[in-house]
C-alpha cells in the first residue's frame, strides 16, 4: 500500500522529532502529530520554532521547513487516527510505580489507550507501528486488543524501534546506522513492511532498512540500550579501580577502545548515565527474564543499574568527604542538570540524585544549565518525595549567570558535559569562591592543569 497520510499518538522527545524528520523527507505525505497534551502541542505550533518543546540541535530548522506544508501537530487524535492509513504510537513506556512488576515492568497503560482508541475510531484498515520501546511480545497484546474490540477493519501491526539519541536526534534521523523494521511472516505482514520500508527509503539507503519478525524487532531494541549502558557502567567499574591504583581511566578506555574488537564509544567515565530509558529499558529486561525463570540472566543485566546507582552514590560521598565530612549550610554549584549535553531533558539525571544526598546533608544547592528552567529543577527534586516542596524551594536556587551561580560556593559539581563550560573565565569563578575551592567533575571535562594553576582542589572521575 502507498502512504500518503501518516499519524503519530505522542509528540514527545520520539515522536516530534522523528516526524518532522519524516515530514521533511516525504513532502508527500501528511504527518500528523497528535498528543493529549494541549500546552506540548501549542508550544510545537509556536510561531517561533525556537520555543518548541524539545531542545534538539537542528529540530528548530526542519519543523520550519515542514510544518504547515505536510506536517501537522493537533490535539484532536480520533480524526489523525481515522484520516491515516499508518499510524505511529510514541507514547511514554515509564516503569510501572505500582501493583505488580512495580519498579520494573514498563506501564503499557498508554499504549492500551492508544490500541483501544485506535480500535474505536478506525473504520478504514490501518498499519499500526510501536515506536515506544516496549517488552517483548507486546505487539501480541495489541493485536488481541485491536482485532476483538474494532470495526472489523483489518490492523497489521509492526514493530519499528527508535534508535535515536537526544543531543544528536536530528543527525541520528538523518544519517542512522540502522532502521528495524517487525513484521508478521504472512503476505499481509509482508506487505505492510515493505509500505514503511518505503516511507524510510526516501533517505535511508535499502541496505541499512533491517526487516525481521516482531518479537526480534522488540527484544533488539531492549537489547541495544542494555549493551550500551553496561559500556558505561563497565568503564565507571573500572574508573573506581584507577582511582585505587593510580591508574587513568581516559587512559585505560583509550587503549582498549583502539582495540576494533571493543571500539572507542560509551566509554567516558561518569557521574553515571541518566535519561529517561537506559534504566527503564534494563529494568524491563530483567522483569521478562524472571518471568521467564532466567534468574542468571536477570541478575546479569541487574547488575548494571546497581553499578550505575553506585556511581552516582560514590559522588556526592566524594563531595562530603573531601569538604571535611560536612556540606552542612555550605553552597554547592551545580553546573548542568540535564542528563546529557544539547538536551533540555533531565529525566533520571544523576544530578537529581546527587542534589538529593547533598539536601540530606543539608547542603545548599545552586544550579546553572543553559537550558533546564528553575521550574524543571524544583520538578524533578519534588517527584522523589524527600522532603517537602518548600524545603526544596529553600535549599535550591537556580541561576542563569553561570558567575552568579559559583559566587560564595564551597565547591562547583560538573554534572553535565555543556561544551560552554570549557570556555568560562575560570580565574572570575574562583576569585568569588570561598577558598580551598574544590571542583568535583562528574564529566572529566574541563583542563585540570589550568584550574590547578588557578588553586582550584581539582578531581575527576577515574584518576
Ligand atoms: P515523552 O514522554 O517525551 O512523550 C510521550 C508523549 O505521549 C507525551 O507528550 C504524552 O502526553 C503523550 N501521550 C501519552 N498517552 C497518550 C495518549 N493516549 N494519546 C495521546 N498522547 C499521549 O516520551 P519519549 O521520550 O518521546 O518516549 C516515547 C517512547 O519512545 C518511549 O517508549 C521511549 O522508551 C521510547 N524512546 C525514547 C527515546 C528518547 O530519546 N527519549 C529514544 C528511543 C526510544
Ligand atoms: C540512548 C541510546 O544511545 C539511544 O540509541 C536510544 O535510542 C535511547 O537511549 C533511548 O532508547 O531512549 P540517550 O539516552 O538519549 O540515548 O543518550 P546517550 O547518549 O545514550 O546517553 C545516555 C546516558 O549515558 C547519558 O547520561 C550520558 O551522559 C551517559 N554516557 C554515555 C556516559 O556516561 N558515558 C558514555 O560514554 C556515553
Amino acid at each position: 500500500m502507498k502512504i500518503n497520510s501518516i499519524c503519530c499518538i505522542g509528540a514527545g522527545y520520539v515522536g516530534g522529532p522523528t516526524m518532522a524528520v519524516i515530514a521533511q523527507k516525504c513532502p508527500n505525505i501528511k504527518v500528523t502529530v497528535v498528543d493529549l497534551n494541549q500546552e506540548r502541542i501549542d508550544k510545537w505550533n509556536d510561531a517561533n520554532t525556537q520555543n518548541i518543546p524539545v531542545y534538539e540541535p537542528g529540530l528548530p530548522e526542519v519543523v520550519q521547513e515542514a510544518r504547515g506544508r505536510n506536517l501537522f501537530f493537533s490535539t484532536e487524535v480520533d480524526k489523525a487516527i481515522e484520516e491515516a492509513q499508518l499510524i505511529f504510537i510514541s507514547v511514554n513506556t515509564p516503569t510501572k510505580t505500582y501493583g505488580s512488576g512495580k519498579g520494573m515492568a514498563a506501564d503499557l497503560k498508554y499504549i492500551e489507550l492508544c490500541a483501544r482508541q485506535i480500535a474505536r475510531v478506525a473504520t478504514t484498515d490501518k498499519i499500526v507501528v510501536e515506536k515506544s520501546t516496549l517488552p517483548v511480545r507486546t505487539a501480541e497484546a495489541l493485536k488481541s486488543i485491536l482485532h476483538n474490540t474494532g470495526n472489523g477493519v483489518q490492523f497489521q501491526i509492526l514493530s519499528n524501534p527508535e534508535f535515536l539519541a537526544e543531543g544528536t536526534a536530528v543527525q541520528d534521523l538523518l544519517n542512522p546506522d540502522r532502521v528495524l523494521i517487525g513484521g508478521d511472516t504472512t503476505p499481509e505482514g509482508q506487505k505492510a513492511i515493505q509500505s514503511l520500508v518505503d516511507i524510510y527509503a526516501h533517505w535511508v539507503s535499502r541496505e541499512k532498512i533491517l526487516t525481521t519478525n516482531v518479537w526480534s524487532s522488540e527484544l533488539s531494541k531492549l537489547t541495544a540500550n542494555a549493551f550500551l549502558a553496561q559500556r558505561v557502567s563497565s568503564i565507571n567499574a573500572i574508573s573506581e579501580l584507577c582511582e585505587k591504583t593510580g591508574a587513568n581511566v581516559s587512559e585505560v578506555a583509550k587503549a582498549i577502545g583502539m582495540d576494533s574488537r571493543i571500539g572507542n564509544k560509551f566509554l567516558k567515565a561518569s557521574v553515571g548515565f541518566g535519561g529517561s530509558c537506559f534504566q527503564k529499558d534494563i529494568l524491563n529486561l530483567v522483569y521478562i527474564a524472571k518471568s521467564y525463570g532466567l534468574h542468571e540472566v536477570a541478575e546479569y543485566w541487574e547488575q548494571v543499574i546497581i553499578m550505575n546507582d553506585h556511581q552516582k552514590r560514590r559522588f556526592s560521598k566524594n563531595i562530603v568527604s573531601t569538604l571535611y565530612n560536612t556540606v552542612s549550610g555550605k553552597k554547592i554549584t551545580f553546573l548542568g542538570w540535564a542528563f546529557k549535553k544539547d538536551t533540555n531533558d533531565t529525566r533520571e539525571s544523576a544530578a537529581i540524585y546527587i542534589a538529593d544526598d547533598l539536601l540530606n546533608e543539608q547542603a545548599l544547592i545552586s544550579v546553572y544549565d543553559p537550558k533546564v528552567s528553575s521550574a524543571q529543577v524544583q520538578y524533578d527534586l519534588n517527584y522523589l518525595q524527600t522532603r517537602s516542596e518548600q524545603t526544596n524551594a529553600t535549599l535550591v536556587q537556580s541561576h542563569t549567570n553561570v558567575y552568579e551561580a559559583c559566587k560564595d560556593a564551597h565547591a562547583i559539581a560538573v554534572l553535565t558535559e555543556w561544551d560552554e563550560f570549557k570556555t568560562y573565565d575560570w580565574q572570575k569563578i574562583y576569585d568569588t569562591m570561598l577558598k580551598p575551592a574544590f571542583i568535583f567533575d562528574g564529566r572529566n571535562l574541563l583542563n585540570s592543569e589550568m584550574l590547578e594553576k588557578i588553586g582550584f582542589k581539582y578531581q575527576s572521575i577515574g584518576s
